[in-house]
């Protein structure tokens, strides 16, 4: 292939997708209607507050301002990197209530929310463009070789390679135009771009036929990222060192008295030297909108045990709402079967539309 993608060093791109993320910010809160954002998660389980700061919030925030939005949830993905597939019914569930719980509404608000291995037509797309990309192109996407490298994959399988077209699928089908994502994502987001662009140049070039896809920017998350209690890596489930938004008030008080900190009785915001007490300090910051720096003078040397208990306190009032609408949601399966169903039955119609466009435009249609 002639035009190989070139995945962009991450941290060299990043300060352009940083700007580009911030114009496409100020354009959205003008012309809402203009986007579809679509974005999504695997269904591995319930989601913690580094997903609550990180996306939940932004994706509400969004709906709020009339963005219409697909969220899917990846349970065909989860297959590529998760041997057991007992609980991805159960996990897609959790992830409702959890979206709905945290101010997701898809009565009020322009949002469809759907697995999406329920859309068929859309699923179809895959195989038109898988012959989009090389298998060296693949092969070379920096952050599926990262998660090969960091689960210790010996035996890859084709799906965890192919993801990322799957991944396009996802995005394009309802012609999603804003991704909003963190830095892992570029490279997806870059291959979902390709792959547009490859099928619009080969099958869009009839005298006045217009393009199919529209290439997908991302808008990428402010919130800085938010370490796990061990304090040293990014907060996630298989580290074991989350806070759930489904956990008891006691049971965020347990897990926050375990956090690391360090030796240092005054509390200061270092992140660079003290990272520890740092990430404790943001996460106070994310829910009370005080600076970390004032957060840290207030304590001062009231060490780390008013340091945790100012945390445990912040948290429990922050996320109070959402965990009494959480139980109360827990309560009616019924009605988030049906959020799952309408939603994936409103994703088949656009998906059908997109497949039969794109069927006239191969050629394929009998
Ligand atoms: N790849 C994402 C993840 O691993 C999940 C996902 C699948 C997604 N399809 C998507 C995210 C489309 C954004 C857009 O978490």
């Amino acid at each position: 292939m002639s035009d190989e993608i070139q995945y962009t060093d991450i941290n060299k791109s990043y300060e352009a997708a940083i700007e580009r993320s911030k114009k496409l910010e100020e354009d959205l809160i003008k012309n809402p209607k203009k986007y579809r954002v679509l974005t999504g998660d695997r269904p591995t389980g319930r989601l913690h507050i580094g997903h609550y700061f990180g996306s939940l919030q932004n994706r509400v925030r969004l709906a709020k301002l009339g963005v219409p939005t697909m969220i899917l949830i990846a349970d065909y993905q989860v297959l590529t990197d998760h041997d057991a597939f007992d609980k991805i019914s159960q996990n897609t569930k959790q992830l409702v209530i959890d979206y709905l719980a945290a101010g997701i509404d898809v009565e009020k608000q322009d949002v469809i929310i759907y697995p999406h291995s329920y859309v068929p037509e859309a699923n179809q797309l895959m195989i038109p463009f898988l012959t989009l990309v090389s298998n060296a192109e693949l092969s070379r996407n920096p952050t599926v070789k990262e998660e090969i490298l960091s689960a210790g994959l010996t035996n890859v399988n084709a799906g965890m390679y192919t993801y990322p077209v799957h991944q396009a699928v996802d995005i394009l089908f309802c012609k999603g135009n804003v991704v909003p994502a963190g830095k892992d994502q570029l490279p997806h987001i870059e291959m979902t771009r390709t792959i547009a662009n490859r099928f619009n140049k080969k099958f869009c070039t009839d005298v006045g036929k217009e393009s199919v896809f529209p290439l997908p920017e991302v808008l990428l998350s402010k919130t800085p990222m938010i370490m796990g209690l061990d304090g040293s890596q990014k907060m996630s489930k298989s580290r074991n060192n989350t806070i759930m938004l489904c956990a008891t008030e006691d049971e965020t008080a347990k897990v926050i008295k375990k956090a690391k900190t360090d030796q240092e009785r005054f509390i200061t915001y270092d992140p660079v030297n003290r990272p520890e007490v740092a990430n404790l300090l943001t996460l106070i910051s994310l829910c009370t909108g005080e600076s970390p720096e004032k957060i840290a003078e207030r304590i001062g040397d009231g060490g780390g045990g008013m340091l945790k208990n100012t945390l445990t306190e912040a948290l429990n009032e922050n996320l109070r709402p959402l965990r009494t609408k959480r139980a109360q949601l827990e309560k009616e399966p019924e009605y988030i079967r049906k959020v799952l169903t309408d939603g994936a039955a409103k994703a088949r119609e656009i998906a059908q539309k997109t497949l039969e466009e794109v069927r006239e435009r191969m050629n394929m249609v009998i």
